[in-house]
């Protein structure tokens, strides 16, 4: 088969099979973490999560809706303030709900501090995270409750993770080749 790879990206990194074997693996773990609760409340952070979080969903056996924040992290790539910024806010009160927040990317983990400390003031019956990929470095200091993988401290795109909004429906995980930053 020809390696169809686009030149802007230097290696597939998780493949769509195996994306599709471990989202379809903690899809099963919180189906049965949660099988004792009324419906579970499952909150998308966009834009990344918004395939990841499709899939998710689509496999979870029990009850649940969904509803979506907007954040935008400031500070990528080395710059300013590493601020986060909230975009769009939930819909409805989550007082009373078994919250879990999906993410796609876990990096400097400023999102997610963000969410939990923001979503936690609100009274969720319970809250916790999920996120389909986390930096290896960060490993020790953010705690994920359901991971699918630890990745490289390299720049990464595909399934939802995007370059300059390029690269989020590739169907894998790929490394950006640094020319295309450095650039
Ligand atoms: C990305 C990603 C996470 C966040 C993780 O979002 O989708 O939400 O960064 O980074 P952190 O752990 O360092 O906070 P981004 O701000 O690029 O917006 P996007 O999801 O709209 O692409």
């Amino acid at each position: 088969m020809t390696n169809q790879l686009s030149p802007d990206l230097t290696r597939i990194l998780v493949s769509e099979v195996t994306i599709q074997q471990h989202v379809w693996e903690l899809a099963q773990q919180i189906s049965a973490d949660y099988a004792h609760v009324e419906r579970l409340y499952v909150v998308g952070v966009l834009k990344g999560a918004f395939i990841f979080l499709a899939d998710l969903c689509r496999q979870l056996t029990i009850p649940h809706v969904v509803d979506f924040m907007a954040l935008s992290s400031y500070g990528k790539a080395g710059a300013v303030s590493g601020a986060v910024r909230l975009v769009m806010d939930l819909r409805e009160p989550i007082e009373g709900e078994h919250v879990l927040i999906v993410e796609d990317i876990v990096d400097k983990g400023l999102t997610l501090h963000y969410l939990v400390e923001a979503l936690q003031g609100r009274q969720p019956a319970s809250l916790k995270t999920c996120a389909l990929v986390r930096k290896e470095r960060h490993h020790e200091a953010i705690s994920v409750d359901y991971l699918g993988f630890e990745i490289p401290d390299v720049w990464v795109v595909g399934y939802g993770l995007d370059y300059a909004e390029r690269f989020r429906t590739l169907p894998y995980i790929a490394e950006l080749n640094p020319s295309v930053y450095r650039a």
